[in-house]
């Protein structure tokens, strides 16, 4: 035997190695596999998508925390906030109302906004007993759900934007209702905003803004 013949040898070694090799490579090309919603016959019920396993949760849907997303406590409207209110969610809630509310409530939350000036229906001011007194999980509910001739808003705001607009309404009725001693010491309240404006008046009639105070030089 000469070293031509095992030379030889290699090279038929290498060669069927080769065909190995190759071989391997087609069998990871041909997995089985699932084309989405067809047929299949691994399964009795011949359907290749499996139905979803009782009780799965999509990523992001999971609302363990019932009070946050409802504003209620079993059935009853909640009166707390479900995150600390800062000035930051207070600038947000306002930013938000301004955005979405005033064009019926406006501003001040008087009920009084530019849209019901052109003729809509009035909604009730947030300055009166019964909402000052409302559960704060009451404004939640309102945006989320609507109310009697109001649509709800639960598309347009997010949850946490609904909750920051709820708390920044709790403000408004402060800055409407505001009593010497909400107030550091030395201070006092001023004639309020809302006493300049006719507490009744028909759509339409205008002066829903405070008088503002006549500047010089400005004439009209
Ligand atoms: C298109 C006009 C409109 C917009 C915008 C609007 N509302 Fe209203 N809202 C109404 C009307 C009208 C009512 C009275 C509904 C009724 O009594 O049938 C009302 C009622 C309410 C009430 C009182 C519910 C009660 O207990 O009497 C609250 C609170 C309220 N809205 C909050 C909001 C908040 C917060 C926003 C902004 C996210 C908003 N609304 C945006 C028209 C509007």
């Amino acid at each position: 035997m000469g070293i031509r013949i095992t030379r030889a040898f290699t090279a038929a070694l290498l060669g069927v190695t080769a065909l190995f090799v190759t071989g391997c490579r087609q069998d990871m090309h041909d997995q089985p596999k699932f084309i989405p919603l067809r047929m299949s016959d691994f399964y009795a019920d011949k359907r290749s998508a499996r139905p979803i396993i009782e009780g799965t949760v999509a990523r992001g849907q999971l609302k363990e925390d019932t009070y946050f997303y409802t504003g209620k406590i079993g059935n009853q409207e909640g009166d707390v906030m479900p995150f600390p209110v800062t000035a930051d969610v207070l600038a947000r809630g306002q930013e938000r109302y301004n955005i979405y509310c005033t064009p019926c409530h406006s501003e001040l939350g008087d009920g009084r906004g530019m849209i019901v000036q052109r003729g809509l229906r009035p909604p009730p001011s947030y300055h009166t007993d019964r909402l000052r007194k409302a559960p704060i999980g009451h404004f939640f509910d309102v945006i989320t759900n609507g109310f009697g001739a109001m649509p709800d808003y639960a598309t347009q705001i997010p949850v946490a934007d609904r909750w920051a607009i709820a708390a920044y309404i709790r403000a408004l009725q402060l800055s409407q209702n505001a009593q010497k001693s909400d107030l550091p010491a030395g201070v006092d309240v001023v004639d309020n905003v809302t006493s300049t404006i006719p507490a009744t008046g028909t759509p339409g009639s205008g002066a829903t803004e405070p008088p503002t105070p006549v500047k010089g030089g400005e004439s009209k």
